[in-house]
C-alpha cells in the first residue's frame, strides 16, 4: 500500500478535515477515514459496506470489471487448466506457488489429518437425519475447538499452522460424514492414498458392500469446483470469519461462524437455490412467468445463480464452470435431462434480455456449479456444504492474514441510530 501523493478533503459545516489516499497495487485508491469521527465527529454511512475497505490483503484480487480473478496474483483461469486444489491451498495460505517438495510435504501434512477425532462420531449421531448436511456442519465445526484443545492458542504460530492443516484435511470428511449421515449409510473414513478431490467422493459415494473406483474426469472437475470457490477475497463469509477472529476467537469458531454466513441464499445457499428453482420452473416453457417474476419489483423472487455484487462483466469461475459441466455432463451422458434444458434456455433467453444486460446480471460461479453437482448424484442439500469445504482454505488464509497483522484491531462498526431518543421507564401498571 503506497501513499498517494495526494490528499482527500471533506468539507462540512465550519470543519474542513484531510485524509491521506493510499494507492493498492491494483483496484480504486483508498480515502483513509479513521481519524474522520476523532476530528469531525462524524462517521461515514455504508449499509453493506459496498464503498469501504474493511483491510488491507495481499491474497485475492478482483476486478468486478474486467472479470479477473487472481490468487496471489495468478489468474484463476490458469490455475484451472495447470493447478490442483492442494496446489492453490498452499498458495493462498503462504504466497507462492510450491516446490516439488514443499508439495509432497504439504500434501502429506493434509492427508495425515485427513481423519476425525472417533468420539466426534457420536457427535453427528446426536442430529436428526432430516438435519440439513450445512446446520449438521456448523455444529461439529463449532464443536472442533472442544476436541483440538491443542491448537486453539492462536497467539502461537505453530498451534495456529497445525489448526489450519486440521481444518483443510478434515472438512471433507466431516461434510462427507455429514451427507452419509442424512441418507443413512455408514460413515466412510479417508482413503489417503486418493487425491483430495477424489478422496471426497470416495468417502461420499462408497459404501462397505462394494468396490467403488474413483472417475478421473469426475474427480478432476470436483477439484475445479474447490479450486474455483477457495478463496473470493472480503465476501460475507469471509468477512465474518475476520470479525469473528477480530475478538481473539479460536480459529475452529471462526470458521464455524463463516460456515453459517455461507448458508445463505444470497451468498453460498444460492447454488443449492438454483438448483430448485430450475426444478420448480420444470419445464422451458415456463421460463418467460419466472423472468416476469424476477424483473417484477414487488415480487421478492429472483434468478437464483444471476448477478454478483462486484462481477458487472461476467464471473471468470463461470466460464470454467460451465466448460467444466460441459464435459462432465458429456461423460455421464446427460444431454436432454428436463433441469439442464431449462437451465440452457434460461441462459440464453437472460443473456439476451434487456433487463439483465442493463443490470449487468450474469449467470455467477453457482449457476453451473449445481449442474455438475445434480450430475454426479450429489443431493442439492449437499451443494452449500461442498462450497464451505472448498472456501474453508480461503477463510484460514485471510483469518491468518489477520492475526499476524500486527495492526489487526477488533472490528466494531458504528450505526446511525434511528431508534427512540432517550425516555423515562413507566411502570406496567401505568402503561
Ligand atoms: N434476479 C433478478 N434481479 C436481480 C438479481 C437476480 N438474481 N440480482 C440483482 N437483481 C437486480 C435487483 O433487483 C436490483 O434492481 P434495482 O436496481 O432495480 O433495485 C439490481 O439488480 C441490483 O441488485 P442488488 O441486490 O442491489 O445487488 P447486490 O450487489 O446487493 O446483490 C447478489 C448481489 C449476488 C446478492 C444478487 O445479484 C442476488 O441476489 N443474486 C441471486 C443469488 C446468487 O446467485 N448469489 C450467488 C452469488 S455468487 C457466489 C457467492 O459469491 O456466494
Amino acid at each position: 500500500m503506497a501513499e498517494k501523493n495526494m490528499n482527500a478533503t471533506l468539507t462540512f459545516g465550519d470543519k474542513t478535515i484531510t485524509m491521506p489516499m493510499y494507492s493498492p497495487v491494483r483496484g480504486p485508491d483508498v480515502i483513509d477515514i479513521r481519524k474522520l469521527y476523532a476530528e469531525g465527529d462524524v462517521f461515514t454511512y455504508d449499509p453493506g459496506f459496498t464503498s469501504t475497505a474493511a483491510c488491507d490483503s495481499k491474497i485475492t484480487y478482483i476486478d468486478g470489471d474486467k472479470g479477473e480473478l487472481l490468487y496471489r496474483g495468478y489468474p484463476i483461469e490458469q490455475l484451472a487448466e495447470k493447478s490442483h486444489f492442494l496446489e492453490s491451498c498452499f498458495l493462498l495460505l503462504y504466497g507462492n506457488l510450491p516446490s516439488a517438495a514443499e508439495m509432497a510435504d504439504f500434501n502429506a501434512r493434509v492427508t495425515r489429518h485427513t481423519m476425525v477425532h472417533e468420539q466426534m462420531h457420536y457427535f453427528f449421531r446426536g442430529f436428526r437425519r432430516d438435519a440439513h448436511p450445512m446446520a449438521t456442519m456448523v455444529g461439529v465445526m463449532g464443536a472442533m475447538s472442544a476436541f483440538y484443545h491443542d491448537s486453539t492458542d492462536i497467539t502461537d504460530p505453530w498451534q495456529r499452522e497445525v489448526a489450519s492443516i486440521r481444518m483443510i484435511a478434515k472438512l471433507p470428511t466431516i461434510a462427507a460424514m455429514a451427507y452419509k449421515y442424512s441418507v443413512g449409510q455408514p460413515f466412510v473414513y479417508p482413503k489417503n492414498d486418493l487425491d483430495y478431490a477424489a478422496n471426497f467422493l470416495h468417502m461420499c459415494f462408497a459404501v462397505p458392500c462394494e468396490d467403488y473406483v474413483v472417475n478421473p474426469i469426475l474427480s478432476r472437475a470436483m477439484d475445479r469446483i474447490m479450486m474455483l470457490h477457495a478463496d473470493h477475497e472480503q465476501n460475507a463469509s469471509t468477512s465474518t470469519v475476520r470479525l469473528a477472529g477480530s475478538s481473539g476467537a479460536n480459529p475452529f469458531a471462526c470458521i464455524a461462524a463463516g460456515i453459517a454466513c455461507l448458508w445463505g441464499p444470497a451468498h453460498g445457499g444460492a447454488n443449492e437455490a438454483c438448483l430448485q428453482m430450475l426444478r420448480e420452473i420444470g419445464t422451458v416453457d415456463r421460463i418467460p412467468e419466472f423472468i416476469k417474476r424476477a424483473k417484477d419489483k414487488n415480487d421478492p423472487f429472483r434468478l437464483m445463480g444471476f448477478g454478483h455484487r462486484v462481477y458487472k462483466n461476467f464471473d471468470p469461475r463461470a466460464t470454467v464452470m460451465k466448460q467444466s459441466a460441459a464435459e462432465v455432463l458429456d461423460l455421464l451422458g446427460v444431454h436432454n435431462n428436463p433441469t439442464l434444458q431449462v437451465a440452457k434456455e434460461l441462459e440464453r433467453i437472460a443473456l439476451e434480455d434487456e433487463y439483465f444486460i442493463e443490470k449487468k446480471l450474469y449467470p455467477n460461479v453457482d449457476f453451473y456449479s449445481g449442474i455438475i453437482l445434480d450430475a454426479m448424484g450429489f443431493p442439492t442439500s449437499m451443494f452449500t456444504p461442498i462450497f464451505a469445504v472448498s472456501r474453508t482454505v480461503g477463510w484460514i488464509s485471510q483469518w491468518k492474514e489477520m492475526v499476524e497483522d500486527p495492526t489487526q484491531r477488533i472490528g466494531r462498526p458504528r450505526q446511525l441510530y434511528v431508534g427512540e431518543p432517550a425516555r423515562d421507564y413507566i411502570d406496567i401498571e401505568k402503561r
